[in-house]
């Protein structure tokens, strides 16, 4: 199993390009199944996650799902065997993305039923409550999700809270729904809205993506697009913090600024330089870095996805800081790691105090899911001497080379195989 191997002590310096979205691609790559010509999607990002999505296409029927050069095309051109099945599900739970456009496609679809994980219970009651609102008829047997609606119609749905891959799922079964369906209360993070241009572009009829309300008219039949993925949120986000760690000069392009408001505010009130332009964001060095606490909520307010990467900064800061992860019960994994580096952290329940000016040593330390290793190597760049990080597969699902990436901007960061 692969390691990173971090040595700290070094600043930052230069420019990164973020990559694709990998909770972008994800939806995308499900969306293919809604049509039997080519999609062609343009920046995906090469990490793991996106072949484990191939591998679910493939088992469906897909005839190409190739990657080259960040663009992926994939055609379906039927479905051979409308099921996720266990061993895929098990190592990308993002695989019950398929089941709404399974529905709409085929009108049936088996999906192995996603167990708890790291991070929480995660289950998907809201995705399942949803479907049957459009007419599906939705069993859980022996273990897996077994869902059929030949005449799915569009329906008024309300989600009794917001869910990401839940509306992305619901979005896509209504495409081909009968008449017209309203959703209101979803998730209106950024990924949903490159999602509704996707299925705009393949000839779906949708509004209202990324605000309170989405709504569907239904259509026949959807056909082939080419759709620019848009750029990682949480990876720009991630290598400002690694900037700001190190007390670094970073700049990030490629990527969208106004999809990280939030962030960005945060860092700004800790005391973070930062220069933003259109399609870039550079860190600066400046001043102290000030403790701030921190609620992560659904977006447009600050994500889940980076509370384990600000977590290490905050390790860092001047003062205590209290953060409050309230989307998932149990994403504090990572604070047991940084206390073994030196880090001063009490965790109860939902709350974390973190109290910052606490020197980091280097450790060995082992990675529980893909956010928490991000946080270790954020530690690792600034701690004293060597940290390996055991299970560095957890990076690769979601974070391209990143080792490659940091060392670009001289950090000594290395992968042992
Ligand atoms: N929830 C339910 N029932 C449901 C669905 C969700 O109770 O049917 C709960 C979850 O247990 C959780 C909360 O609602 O407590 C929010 O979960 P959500 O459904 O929004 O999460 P998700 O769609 O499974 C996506 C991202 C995650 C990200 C969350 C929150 C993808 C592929 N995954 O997951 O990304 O943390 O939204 O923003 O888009 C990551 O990239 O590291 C990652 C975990």
């Amino acid at each position: 199993m692969d390691k990173i191997r971090v040595k700290g002590g070094r600043r930052l310096e230069g420019t990164l390009v973020a990559s694709g979205a990998k909770n972008a691609v994800l939806p995308a790559m499900a969306a293919s199944l809604l049509t039997s010509e080519p999609v062609t999607l343009e920046n995906a990002p090469e990490v793991r996650d996106v072949t484990t999505m191939a591998r679910v296409l493939q088992r469906m029927g897909a005839s190409d799902t190739r990657l080259k050069d960040h663009r992926l095309i994939l055609e379906v051109p039927e479905i051979r065997a409308p099921e996720a099945p266990y061993e895929l599900v098990k190592t990308m739970r993002a695989s019950i993305l398929v089941l709404g456009p399974l529905l709409a496609r085929c009108g049936e679809a088996r999906v192995s039923l996603p167990g708890g994980c790291a991070i929480g219970a995660r289950p998907v009651n809201l995705h399942i409550a949803a479907l049957q609102k459009l007419g599906a008829r939705i069993e859980v047997e022996h273990g897996y999700i077994v869902a059929t609606g030949r005449d799915l119609r569009g329906a008024e749905i309300t989600f009794d809270a917001k869910t990401v891959t839940g509306t992305e799922n619901v979005m896509m079964a209504a495409t081909r729904a009968r008449g017209r369906t309203v959703l209101r209360n979803v998730a209106q993070e950024p990924e949903i809205e490159d999602l509704a241009a996707l299925l705009s572009a393949m000839g779906a009829r949708i509004s209202g993506a990324g605000g309170e309300a989405i709504v569907i008219e239904g259509v026949e039949k959807l056909h082939g697009a080419v759709h620019p993925v848009v750029p990682d949120r949480i990876e720009t986000g991630t290598f400002l913090m690694a900037g700001a760690i190190t007390r670094g000069d970073l700049r990030v392009e490629n990527c969208r600024p106004d999809h990280l408001g939030a962030v960005l505010e945060k860092l700004k009130e800790v005391g973070v330089r930062l220069a933003i332009e259109d399609r870039a964001i550079r860190v600066l060095p400046g001043g102290p870095i000030r403790a701030g606490n921190l609620v992560t909520l659904p977006y447009p307010a600050f994500p889940t996805d980076l509370q384990a990467q600000y977590m290490a900064l905050m390790t860092q800061a001047q003062g205590t800081s209290l953060i409050t992860e309230s989307i998932f019960e149990n994403r504090y994994m990572h604070a047991g790691e940084l206390r073994r580096m030196g880090a001063k952290i009490d965790i109860d329940g939902h709350s974390a105090v973190v109290q910052g000016g606490t020197p980091l040593t280097g450790a060995q330390v082992m990675a529980t899911d893909l956010r928490a290793s991000a946080c270790l190597i954020l530690a690792g760049l600034v701690a004293d001497g060597e940290t390996t990080i055991d299970r560095a597969y957890h990076l690769d699902r979601g974070y391209e080379r990143i080792e490659e990436k940091l060392r670009k901007v001289g950090a000594a960061v290395e992968r042992i195989h």
